[in-house]
């Protein structure tokens, strides 16, 4: 049976369908009077999200490659279970593989307030478990809403503790990076990712994008603002679960080298990242679970 067969018993004709996307890749299309959202099963892969009279909130690169065993470049790429390059073993794939694995539906309906909710599962296989001889069950709960909440759910099904950093690692549509400001860290320790993994405390309330920037907050739950001052949008960005928040713009000469990323979209783009990483990796013991969450909204 093909995958669109497969899904197709899921589908909420109208408001949530399963169609072939680029790459040949399964997407489910979500179309409600409140937004419309495009979600891949290759990564559990929400690229895009768009209220009802709203511009699109999250950015998605025109290079974006879309093909197995590749990551999808903008969205939101599900980190999972290490962040970065693997701490021990630099030549397994950056980010781990939860981002280039492809997910299950394990549910998806409409709720009468017009949002569409979808869980996608992840379970063990041959392949990750090549790469990490763990065993879990991993879930993204998706709402589709005025608001996109993103849940990552982490069941640690072994004997043993399990482990893991992960990631929302959420790309968002700006107008201009060297316009806008992140509110929401000041006062929090950084380790600067572009400066030798210095340790940094955020001395400005008001963040702003002047290089490369590529910074990873520890110990911080702080709701996070987007001011965009050109279009007077901003987007809140609360977060439950999650110690880390990472930001990151390439800024001119890190864009010039990425394949599946435009010379100039550096300028339209600014990640910040719900999750925990480095020391606020999360060890979960046996049979416990883990739940990380995101919930994106625009206002004016
Ligand atoms: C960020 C990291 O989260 O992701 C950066 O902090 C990294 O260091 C960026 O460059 C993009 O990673 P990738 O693997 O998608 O190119």
């Amino acid at each position: 049976m093909s995958s669109l067969a497969a899904h197709s018993r899921w589908e909420i004709p109208e408001i949530a369908t399963f169609s072939e996307g680029p790459g040949g890749l399964t997407q489910l299309l979500i179309t409600s009077p409140l937004a419309s959202a495009r979600i891949f099963l290759h990564g559990a892969h929400v690229a895009e999200f768009q209220p009802t009279g709203e511009a699109p909130v999250l950015f998605m690169s025109a290079e974006s490659l879309f093909a197995s065993g590749k990551a999808i470049r903008g969205g939101v790429p599900v980190i999972f279970p290490w962040f970065g390059a693997h701490s021990s073993r630099p030549e397994l794939p950056a980010h781990g593989f939860a981002r280039t694995s492809t997910w299950e539906v394990e549910a998806l309906s409409a709720r009468p307030d017009g949002a569409v909710l979808v869980t996608l599962r992840l379970d063990p296989n041959a392949a990750t478990r090549a790469l990490w001889p763990h065993e879990f069950i991993l879930r993204h709960e998706i709402i589709v809403g005025t608001a996109l909440e993103m849940t990552l759910v982490v069941e640690n099904t072994s004997t043993a503790p399990l482990v893991f950093e992960e990631a929302l690692h959420t790309y968002f549509a700006i107008s201009d990076a060297r316009e806008i400001a992140v509110r929401g860290l000041h006062g929090a320790e950084y380790i600067d990712k572009t400066d030798n993994q210095t340790c940094k405390r955020e001395e400005t309330d008001f963040l702003r994008f002047t290089s490369e920037t590529d910074r990873v907050f520890l110990q911080t739950e702080a709701v996070c603002t987007l001011e965009d001052t050109q279009t007077g949008r901003r987007i809140v960005v609360e977060k439950s679960g999650s110690a880390s928040t990472v930001v990151w713009n390439p800024w001119i000469a890190k864009a010039a080298t990425m394949r599946d990323f435009g010379d100039d979209e550096w300028l339209h783009m600014c990640c910040v990242e719900t999750a925990n990483v480095a020391t606020d990796a999360i060890t979960l013991a046996p049979g416990a679970t883990h739940r990380m969450a995101a919930r994106l909204r625009a206002a004016h």
